[in-house]
């Protein structure tokens, strides 16, 4: 009964905004506050697993008997889930990554003028999208955080990025998403399958999504 969903498994699991440079003292971000990611971080550890989380800046303490790498930019998460991905069997994108970066960074502090200020920004490499391309047996779970059209939305990111699992939350509702204690989540399985996981704090859900991620794997093997 309390046997251990995910002994022996390794689980990559990115969290928080990422923090895209402008100038020295300037930057693009958003109001991810690294609760989901860190909760699935623990959540994990506890059912056993061998736990990489990527963070971009939080003001979370890293969670016990975890890796925890921390990482400012889009590119310094990409590159560290580039190095660390051979061995993952359980990938997890719950980071809200910038989606876009100044295309340069200005090296001393930009100067204000009367004038309206343009800002060139670039795409930044989809980190998840990646990890869905390669060719692997690894499990791999995407977030996505919506204000309209939740499970339409959501399901063009499964497809699109080609995952196992998509975790859909509606920020629209007061005191869930970003930066709260509490969120509710729609699981959305490649398969068709899918789960209401009703409005609980980010840990019990947390709970809940390494159950179902430990039978899918069971289902697979
Ligand atoms: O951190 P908290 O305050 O606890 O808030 C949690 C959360 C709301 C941030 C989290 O539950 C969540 O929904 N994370 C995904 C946020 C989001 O909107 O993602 P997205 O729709 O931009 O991207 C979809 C998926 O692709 C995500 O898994 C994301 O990690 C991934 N992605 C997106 C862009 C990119 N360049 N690289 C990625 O890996």
């Amino acid at each position: 009964e309390c046997e251990k969903k995910l002994q022996n498994k390794v689980v990559m699991i990115t969290a928080g905004p990422t923090v895209e440079a402008i100038d020295p003292v300037r930057y693009i971000s958003n109001h991810s506050s690294g609760k989901m990611g860190y909760a699935l971080a623990r959540a994990a550890q506890l059912e056993g697993a061998e736990v990489r989380l990527v963070s971009g800046p939080v003001s979370l303490r890293d969670p016990h008997g975890v890796t925890t790498v921390r990482v400012t930019s889009a590119k310094q998460m990409f590159d560290y889930v580039k190095s660390n991905i051979a061995d993952v069997d359980v990938f997890i994108g719950c980071a809200a990554v910038a989606d876009y970066t100044p295309v340069e960074v200005a090296s001393q502090k930009i100067k204000k003028n009367d004038d309206e200020m343009t800002l060139k920004l670039k795409r930044n490499p989809d980190i998840l999208a990646w990890v869905g391309e390669q060719q692997a047996t690894r499990f791999v779970v995407g977030f996505a955080a919506e204000s309209q059209s939740l499970k339409e939305f959501a399901l063009k990111k499964l497809q699109k990025k080609k995952l196992d699992l998509i975790c859909a939350n509606d920020i629209s509702q007061q005191g869930l998403g970003f930066n709260s204690d509490n969120n509710q989540l729609l699981l959305l399985y490649r398969d068709g399958q899918e789960k209401l996981l009703d409005i609980a704090t980010k840990d019990a859900l947390a709970a809940d999504i390494m159950q179902e991620i430990g039978e899918h794997l069971k289902q697979r093997s």
